[in-house]
Formats: C-alpha cells, sequence, structure tokens
C-alpha cells in the first residue's frame, strides 16, 4: 500500500480541475480498504471516496486522504424464474457493467447507456436517465462502516433513494465506502421507450425489432448528441438537479410563462426542466474565462480548459440568483462540492 501525497487530480476528475489531495491511495482489494482505515493517516484526516470523479466539483486543494476505489469484478451470484443477480465490484466502470448486461442480454441498465463513473456511485445518487433509475433493478450493496471497520449488507428500501438522492447522500453522508453493488436484471427484458427522443431515434436508425441492444444504441446516440464528451471539454454532467414544484406554483408560473417546460409526477407535483430555466435567464452558451455553459445544454457548466474549481462554483452561484430572481425557484447542485 502505497500513499501518494500532494497528489494532482486534474486526470481523476472530469471537470478537469486542477487540483492536489494532501494524500491519495488507490486500492483494489477489500482487505486493503480495511487495513487502510484501521491506519491513523485514515483516522486523522478528512476522507474522500473517489470512482471516476464524474459528479464533483473540487473548490480547492483536498487536505485530507483520498482513496480511489479500484474493486473489479462482475458475476452472476444466482437467479431465479425472472432474474439474473450480477454482483459488480465498486471500481467496474458503470458502462462496461450496462455492456456486460447487453451482451448477455440481460435486461434493465440498458436506458442507463453511457453514464460516466463507476459502479460503487450508481446508488449514491440513484442514477436516472431516459425514464430510468438505478433504483428500478438495484438488488443490494455492501458497503464497509468507516467507523468499525464492518461489512454492511443495504437492500432497496435501506438505500432510501429518491431522485439524484440517497441514504448515502444524506443521514449516512461520509460513512460507507460501498465495495460492490448486486443488481437484478430481467431475463425477459421489458423496452422502455417511454421517452419521446429514444422512439425518434429508434425510427432514424431503421429499428424494426426493438431490443436492448437497439436501446442502449439510441440512448448513445442522443446523449453523444448534446452532452459535452468530458476527454474533449470538461463537465459533470448537469449541475443542477430538476426542481420538484406544487402544482398550484406551476399553474401560476404557466400563466407568467407559457412556454415553461414541466413533467407531471405521480404525487401532483411538477417537476420543471432546469435547463429552460437556466436558458430563459440568458445563460446558454455563455462563458467566462474559462468556465461556461454549455452551448447545446444550459444545465451543463463546463471548464474550457484551465477555470478553477471556484470560477464554475461562483458561476453556478449566479445562475441559481437570477433563476431564483425570475422563478421564485431555488435550484439545487446535483454535483458534490468539495
Ligand atoms: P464520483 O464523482 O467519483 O463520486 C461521486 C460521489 O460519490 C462522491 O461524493 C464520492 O465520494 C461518492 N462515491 C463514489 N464512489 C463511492 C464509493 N465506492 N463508496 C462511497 N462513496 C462513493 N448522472 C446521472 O444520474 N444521469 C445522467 O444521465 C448523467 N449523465 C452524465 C453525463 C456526463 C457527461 C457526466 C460527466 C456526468 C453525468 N452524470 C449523470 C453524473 C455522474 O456520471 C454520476 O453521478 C456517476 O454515478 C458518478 O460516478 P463516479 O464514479 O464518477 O462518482
Ligand atoms: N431544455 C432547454 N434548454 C436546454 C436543454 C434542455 O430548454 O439547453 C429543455 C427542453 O425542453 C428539454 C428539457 O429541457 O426537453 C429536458 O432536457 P433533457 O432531455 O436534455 O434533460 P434534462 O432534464 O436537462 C435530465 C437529467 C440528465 C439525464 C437526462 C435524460 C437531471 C438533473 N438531469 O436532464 O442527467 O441524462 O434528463 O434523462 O435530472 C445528470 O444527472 O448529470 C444528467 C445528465
Amino acid at each position: 500500500m502505497v500513499i501518494q501525497e500532494n497528489y494532482p487530480l486534474k486526470n481523476l476528475n472530469t471537470f478537469g480541475i486542477n487540483a492536489e489531495a494532501r494524500y491519495f491511495i488507490a486500492l483494489s482489494s477489500i482487505d486493503e480498504i480495511q487495513e487502510i482505515i484501521a491506519e491513523n493517516i485514515f483516522k486523522n484526516n478528512k476522507k474522500l471516496i473517489l470512482g471516476g470523479g464524474s459528479n464533483l466539483l473540487f473548490c480547492k486543494n483536498f487536505d485530507g486522504i483520498i482513496l480511489k476505489n479500484n474493486l473489479k469484478g462482475i458475476k452472476s451470484i444466482k437467479e431465479d424464474a425472472d432474474y439474473y443477480y450480477i454482483k459488480a465490484g465498486a471500481g467496474e466502470v458503470w458502462h462496461d457493467l450496462v455492456m456486460h448486461c447487453i451482451n448477455n442480454n440481460y435486461g434493465g441498465v440498458e436506458n442507463l447507456s453511457l453514464i460516466p463513473g463507476n459502479v460503487g456511485a450508481s446508488p449514491m445518487q440513484n442514477i436516472g436517465a431516459y425514464g430510468v433509475e438505478i433504483k428500478d433493478c438495484f438488488y443490494e450493496l455492501d458497503a464497509i462502516n468507516i467507523a468499525d471497520n464492518t461489512i454492511h449488507t443495504f437492500n432497496k428500501a435501506s438505500c432510501k433513494f429518491g431522485y439524484r438522492e440517497s441514504v448515502f447522500k444524506q443521514e449516512l453522508k461520509n460513512q460507507f465506502i460501498i465495495i460492490s453493488v448486486t443488481y437484478k436484471l430481467l431475463k425477459t427484458p421489458i423496452f422502455n421507450t417511454q421517452y419521446g427522443a429514444i422512439e425518434k431515434e429508434l425510427e432514424e436508425m431503421g429499428v424494426k425489432e426493438l431490443s436492448i441492444k437497439s436501446i442502449s444504441k439510441a440512448v448513445c446516440n442522443i446523449r453523444s448528441s448534446k452532452l459535452p464528451n468530458p476527454k474533449e471539454i470538461g463537465n459533470a454532467g448537469s449541475f443542477f438537479k430538476n426542481p420538484e414544484i406544487s402544482r398550484n406554483k406551476y399553474e401560476i408560473l404557466k400563466n407568467k410563462f407559457p412556454s415553461i417546460v414541466g413533467y407531471d409526477l405521480e404525487n401532483g407535483n411538477v417537476k420543471l426542466a432546469a435547463a429552460w430555466l437556466i436558458e430563459q435567464c440568458g445563460w446558454k452558451g455563455k462563458t467566462f474565462g474559462d468556465a461556461g455553459v454549455h452551448k447545446l445544454q444550459a444545465l451543463v457548466l463546463v471548464n474550457y480548459g484551465n477555470a478553477i474549481g471556484k470560477e464554475i462554483y461562483d458561476l453556478s452561484q449566479k445562475i441559481l440568483e437570477s433563476v431564483f430572481t425570475k422563478y421564485e425557484i431555488i435550484l439545487e447542485r446535483e454535483v458534490n462540492i468539495i
């Protein structure tokens, strides 16, 4: 086990922010993780568990220890009449797991194709896209309790999943290291093409017979057409969550701003497209030095090269304030601010 000091993080976060970790260690076995937890250097420092670095913004150097979770392995652990149960190490790349499922015709994660990051972070914010969230195919996860170095299993209920939320972002924040996640995947896939854009893309692709492979391809095509590739332009996907408001408030806004974009929720509330609110405030495509708002997707803040985290954060603050001034809606950041 080698603990490195003043470790550069630029290549370990998709925003491409040039920050450093006071201490850094990459670990690829559960034993190694439990060993480091027992060390004084771990006990006495602030800690951050790092996956693919695609949902965080370093606003300054990290004055503590970063543990990069590289636990690998994908295996089928059991099956029943309807499902395969696939267990993956937290350090597996999420899209590799999706491809593994597609190649084996395990249904359920195809709509979540091409989301950056690793398996271990997928339950953190209950990743979601194109009508599906990870909670829909989640079975259980194993995580180490940092306080007493013991392994716990969390089932779906105990993860308290919500829209871009879980218990690990709330009451158990920074308390557990997720080591593996088990997904429950359909033996007979159910195709989910409710998102209009998927139907349209499948049509343009000339798909006659639906499959999870074609849906995955359609999702990849749509995503690539509007989301910036972090290898080319630094970003962490949607910077804010889409806000949920009451139907009453929505009707008032709709009267004033007839083209406002909102989706009905089962609980009677309405989810607004934050991208619309931000675009209407005039931010889309704006740049401030190397920090900016993407020209195709107003919800995505970008680093065109050498922006520092604070510049991106300050821009997000200005966006937040202008959306509040115009619509009296408080946007909530989705990206983890470090
Ligand atoms: P990191 O950024 O490394 O970590 C995120 C958080 O999880 C941090 O707080 C970290 O401490 C914690 N964490 C990570 N691993 C562990 C672990 N093993 N144990 C405990 N804590 C851990 N998200 C969506 O939901 N839907 C999308 O459609 C989507 N599209 C995106 C598109 C782009 C271009 C980008 C750049 C990002 C997008 N995201 C999306 C956000 C991001 O991909 C997800 O949040 C992803 O799950 C983050 O994974 P990661 O491994 O990079 O996590
Ligand atoms: N829109 C605008 N301006 C824009 C972009 C979009 O007005 O610049 C409006 C359009 O009306 C569009 C609507 O906003 O129809 C929704 O846009 P989009 O379909 O691109 O989705 P989103 O709400 O911006 C969410 C997720 C994404 C996920 C997509 C697809 C959140 C915060 N974001 O984005 O997740 O990939 O839906 O399901 O829920 C992420 O979490 O990082 C992420 C990228």
